[in-house]
């Protein structure tokens, strides 16, 4: 069985994923990095510095929505390493077009719907069920899943139904896995990003930039891929040992309700 634990991050080639896996290979943790294709220049370039910081690196492509290619991912991840100590769920997908909510098609509202919610509900569950094989084998072991919804969960947005749907869905999954898992001694957490400066951001960025200049985000800025990385990290450390279940903002106080 590998010494170090092992953490698999989807979504990792670019964006929030690639922060979080650079700072949980900081933590010392080996590195699974889940994209729809490994050969990515997204990946290629991850791999160098998650070796620098003395970890190693898997890639492994497959589509997150096809859970028919679970099984083997797993399998792969754990002929290698032998366990899985931390999956963070943080691959999904923004409209192709974001489209009126009166407009929306049921291809629109599948395609978004598999990769944000179906697929990491039944990967996240295949994971747990070698998390509780392994947490009898292992001593020391400290297993971990975390979910990255949005602040979409709980905030309605017309022009993404989909997302908001998928990721309030994805957030009550979190809170589901925490109770049944808790009994495993597996935690479970949600991470809550706000409006982070990535990919996914790019095209409403002009749009993004007027709503925090007016002060929808009360801390005034964009959030990066780091703010969110950093509080994973502090999660995987294990310094919220006596929490599971919780709901962790990262959005620069958006999550406010002010009057
Ligand atoms: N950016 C924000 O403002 C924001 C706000 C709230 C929540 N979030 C959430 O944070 C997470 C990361 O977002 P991001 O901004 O970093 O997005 P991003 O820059 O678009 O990166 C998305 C990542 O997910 C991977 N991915 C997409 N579809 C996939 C699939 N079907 N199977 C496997 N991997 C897939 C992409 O890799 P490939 O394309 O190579 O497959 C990429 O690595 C998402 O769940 C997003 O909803 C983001």
């Amino acid at each position: 069985m590998n010494t170090k634990p092992v953490a698999i991050i989807t979504g990792a080639s670019r964006g929030i994923g690639r922060a979080i896996s650079l700072s949980l290979a900081s933590e010392g943790y080996d590195i699974v990095a889940i994209a729809r294709t490994p050969d990515s220049e997204g990946m290629h370039s991850l791999q160098p510095e998650v070796e620098k910081r003395g970890s190693a690196f898997f890639p492994i492509g497959i589509d997150i929505a096809n859970t028919s290619l679970h099984d083997e991912a797993i399998s792969s991840i754990l002929e290698r390493y032998g366990r899985i100590d931390l999956l963070v769920n943080n691959a999904g997908v923004a409209p192709i077009e974001r489209k009126d909510l009166l407009d929306l098609t049921e291809e629109d509202f599948d395609r978004v719907t598999d990769v944000n919610l179906r697929g990491p509900v039944f990967f996240a569950k295949k994971v747990a069920r070698e998390m509780i094989w392994m947490r009898e084998q292992a001593k020391n072991y400290r297993p971990a899943i975390m979910f990255v919804t949005s602040f979409l969960a709980h905030a309605s947005f017309a022009h993404m139904i989909e997302v908001c749907i998928s990721k309030a869905g994805l957030s009550m999954a979190s809170l589901v896995f925490a109770d049944r898992l808790s009994e495993e001694g597996i935690k479970v957490f949600e991470i809550r990003p706000g409006i982070i400066e990535t990919e996914m951001t790019h095209r409403g960025k002009d749009k993004f930039d007027k709503l925090i200049a007016e002060g929808v985000v009360p801390q005034k800025r964009w959030g990066t891929p780091e703010d969110v990385a950093r509080a994973i990290a502090s999660l995987a450390r294990g310094d919220w040992e006596f929490s599971t279940g919780s709901v962790f903002d990262v959005s620069g106080g958006l999550n406010i309700r002010s009057f």
